[in-house]
């Protein structure tokens, strides 16, 4: 009896539900009809967005095929010393950029503070990692600090491609040129090749990373934003390289770990094995000692616009140790293969500038007394 009761009770409530969700529905299609009306009066059709390029506002496929809203930016992470001697040179780079598609992020020794007793550039103040760490060369500490950085910029999803950058380092291209180079490929740059020749694989770490995993490259890469993750996130492959990559064994851990990493992975397929940044390494030492080569630093003579052009016409680089040549394209289009390049003194990049590689010359910039 008390079951019946309830169930009549239980009908008569969903018959009133019924008739409420009626109203409800009869009254929201009246005020969405004249809700479209009304913006068809304020857009009239002739002037609306075709869907692509709508969609194409919002959902960027190319740039990893994750959604968001906004522009998808390029995160310039530097990993400097102290302060950004060439800070000049990237403020007109980045004043010539648009400003919705770049992020800055600086990791420098902890207490140096980018302000205006330090720089001419508001670009750079508070871009600073405030959790950074004392750096020292040949020591895990390197890697550490570029994990750090790209932890700090995979907080903004914006960001779709990492680049890491020396305080040394300069562009070669405007702004808008580095962004669709980039932008063109759905795979990181990581120079990476086969580690034939040295010896600074340590025996020790076989449990843990195979021999046949071990990369050498360059330190300066740049990554999408999936590797980004893997090599922030990781905490498997980083604890062996501080313990056993060490200076002392020979073995420089900026040099080795990113490549691995992405190997162990098997990420390979997924990158452009070759660095964008350009170094030039001086061999005027012996052949013989290779490990003695040090990168050139460019200075003001060695930065004309002759020098500069052998830089950018270069368009393939050759793997020794796997007799492999890597030819620079984007989106199968021949193009030249170094968007930056290191070691440039204050001199050299002040030439850059002067010469307008990275914008239209901007003489104040170069006359400024304070600069
Ligand atoms: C910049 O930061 C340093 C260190 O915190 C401080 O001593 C200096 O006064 C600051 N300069 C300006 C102009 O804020
Ligand atoms: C560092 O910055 C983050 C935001 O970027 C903030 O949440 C955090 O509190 C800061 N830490 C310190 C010690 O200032
Ligand atoms: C950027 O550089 C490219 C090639 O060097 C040039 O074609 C383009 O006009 C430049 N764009 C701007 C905005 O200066
Ligand atoms: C690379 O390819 C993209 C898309 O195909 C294009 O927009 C961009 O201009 C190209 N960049 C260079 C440097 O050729
Ligand atoms: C690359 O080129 C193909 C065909 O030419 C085109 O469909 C594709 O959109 C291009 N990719 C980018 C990133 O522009
Ligand atoms: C190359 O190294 C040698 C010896 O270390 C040095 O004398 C020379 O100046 C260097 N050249 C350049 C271009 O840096």
């Amino acid at each position: 009896m008390k079951k019946k009761g309830l169930i009549v009770g239980a009908g008569g409530i969903s018959w009133f539900a019924w008739k409420l969700l009626i109203v409800v529905f009869l009254t929201l299609t009246i005020v969405l009809c004249m809700l479209a009306f009304l913006s068809l009066q304020r857009f009239p059709p002739s002037h609306s967005q075709n869907p692509s390029s709508v969609s194409r506002r919002f959902l960027h496929p190319n740039w990893d095929s994750i959604s968001f809203r906004g522009d998808p930016k390029v995160a310039f992470l530097f990993l400097a010393r102290r302060n950004l001697p060439l800070d000049f040179l990237w403020k007109s780079f980045f004043e010539n950029a648009d400003a919705d598609k770049i992020s800055i992020y600086i990791h420098s020794e902890p207490g140096f503070v980018f302000n205006e007793s330090t720089t001419r550039s508001s670009f750079f103040h508070d871009r600073q990692l405030n959790n950074s760490i004392k750096v020292a060369w040949g020591e895990a500490s390197m890697i550490e600090a570029e994990r750090l950085l790209l932890e700090q910029a995979l907080k903004d999803p914006a960001n779709r491609r990492f680049v890491l950058l020396s305080e040394s380092c300069v562009p070669l291209y405007n702004f808008s040129y580095i962004y669709n180079y980039l932008r063109a490929s759905p795979r990181s740059f990581v120079d990476s090749f086969l580690d034939k020749k040295e010896c600074r694989y340590n025996p020790n770490m076989s449990p843990y990373i195979p021999m046949s995993k071990w990369r050498k490259g360059s330190q300066w890469i740049t990554l999408i934003r999936r590797h980004a993750e893997v090599v922030a996130d990781d905490d498997v492959v980083f604890p062996v390289f501080k313990m056993f990559c060490k200076r002392s064994h020979n073995c420089i851990p900026d040099e080795h770990y990113v490549q691995t990493l992405l190997a162990m992975h098997d990420s390979e397929g997924e990158l452009e094995r070759r660095t964008i940044t350009y170094t030039e390494w001086n061999q005027s030492a012996t052949n013989m000692d290779k490990s003695s080569w040090h990168p050139v630093t460019f200075s003001y003579e060695d930065a004309g616009a002759e020098q500069i052009k052998r830089i950018k016409d270069i368009d393939n680089v050759y793997y020794e140790t796997e007799y492999r040549t890597e030819w620079c394209h984007n989106n199968s289009t021949q193009v030249p293969c170094f968007l930056f390049a290191r070691k440039f003194s204050r001199g050299a990049a002040m030439r850059l500038l002067s010469e307008g590689v990275i914008s239209q010359f901007d003489a104040s910039a170069i006359m400024d007394p304070t600069q």
